[in-house]
């Protein structure tokens, strides 16, 4: 281990006292090669069969682009997931607005936020960066964008979140905030590498539960929910967006990254300045995943319960987070 290396792990996990050099020193290494195999990761338990979609498309040599947007279409489609795409919780007024960002090798971007009525924000997303000149449209006009593009009307709200909707609302007055906690809040966010060795990543979901109308999450925020920087690396969040923005957390992290922090260190970086602006939140999510162009990875968390998956070498594989 560098010497840099080594006074990156004392001061910001010793000095910062958030976790002991015993849990680093136990971090798998996975030896950096010249062009790192196709890798796909991805934020929590779905993260599982959305890799397993994005991988079939990097195993026929398709892009990391179309291996994310492919990826994350599975959860934003699959009704059980309550916090992204179809199923997901709805603001105060029981509207489903959803928010999503993609970002290419090549530093093109494309989101949309507060997008009511459609499927596949991810793919809206995508043709904000493909066919504007633009990288985000918000509300009823990236419906009516994403309206003229094809994309067909689909109610997102599910008879589950109804309901669970018209309980919050029948035990909470307008306009309080509902806490975020893990059970609400799992936004996916998908990096991958392709057999070019190009990066990109994907990041979508419906927010927080029962936010305040109009509110948007670091989702769609380049730099907040999603980066990718094709020398360096690529970063996404899941959790507490409004955090996730005040550190404009996954640029802050690729940055680290640049500067020689491992994907992990970064992410330890990003959540330690987080817990500092917070302190006495114990209950307070924010989780970061990272990957390096050597084809490592790296996650850390505010606390535990953070899960994710990783398609790497032949095997999908779900991990717990550190924290
Ligand atoms: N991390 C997703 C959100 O806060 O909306």
């Amino acid at each position: 281990m560098s010497s840099r290396r080594s006074f990156l792990e004392k001061s910001i996990l010793t000095a910062a006292g958030l976790m002991t050099t015993s849990r680093v020193s136990s971090l798998p290494k996975i030896p950096p090669t010249t062009q790192p195999s196709a890798l796909v990761i991805s934020t929590w338990n779905f993260g599982i069969p959305a890799n397993k979609a994005a991988m079939e498309v990097l195993q026929k040599g398709g892009s990391a682009l179309d291996a994310v947007e492919a990826g994350v279409m599975i959860v934003e489609a699959d009704p059980i997931s309550t916090s992204v795409g179809l199923g997901g919780f709805p603001d105060a007024e029981g509207d489903v607005t959803l928010d999503a960002s993609i970002m290419n090798h090549e530093g093109q971007c494309g989101a949309v936020a507060c997008l009511q009525h459609t499927l596949h924000p991810i793919s809206v997303a995508r043709a904000v960066m493909e066919r504007t000149s633009h990288v985000l449209l918000v509300g009823e006009k990236a419906r009516d964008f994403a309206h003229d593009l094809g994309f067909p009307k689909t109610n997102l709200l599910t008879k589950t979140a109804k309901t669970a909707w018209k309980e919050w609302k029948s035990n909470n007055p307008k306009w309080r905030q509902y806490s975020t906690d893990i059970s609400n809040h799992d936004t996916i966010g998908m990096l991958a590498i392709d057999q070019q060795g190009n990066l990109s990543g994907a990041c979508t979901t419906s927010g927080w539960a029962f936010k305040v109308p109009g509110r948007v999450g670091d989702s769609p925020i380049i730099g907040a929910g999603l980066y990718v920087d094709n020398e360096v690396g690529a970063a996404t969040a899941t959790g507490t967006g409004e955090e996730v923005i005040k550190i404009c957390g996954s640029f802050l992290i690729v940055e680290l990254m640049r500067q020689g922090y491992s994907p992990e260190e970064a992410c330890v970086e990003a959540i330690r300045r987080i817990k500092k602006r917070n302190p006495g939140k114990p209950e307070l999510f924010v989780g970061f995943l990272a990957i390096n162009k050597a084809g490592e990875h790296g996650a850390f968390a505010t606390k535990d319960g953070f899960e994710y998956a990783l398609f790497q070498h032949e095997e999908n594989k779900l991990f717990q987070g550190r924290y």
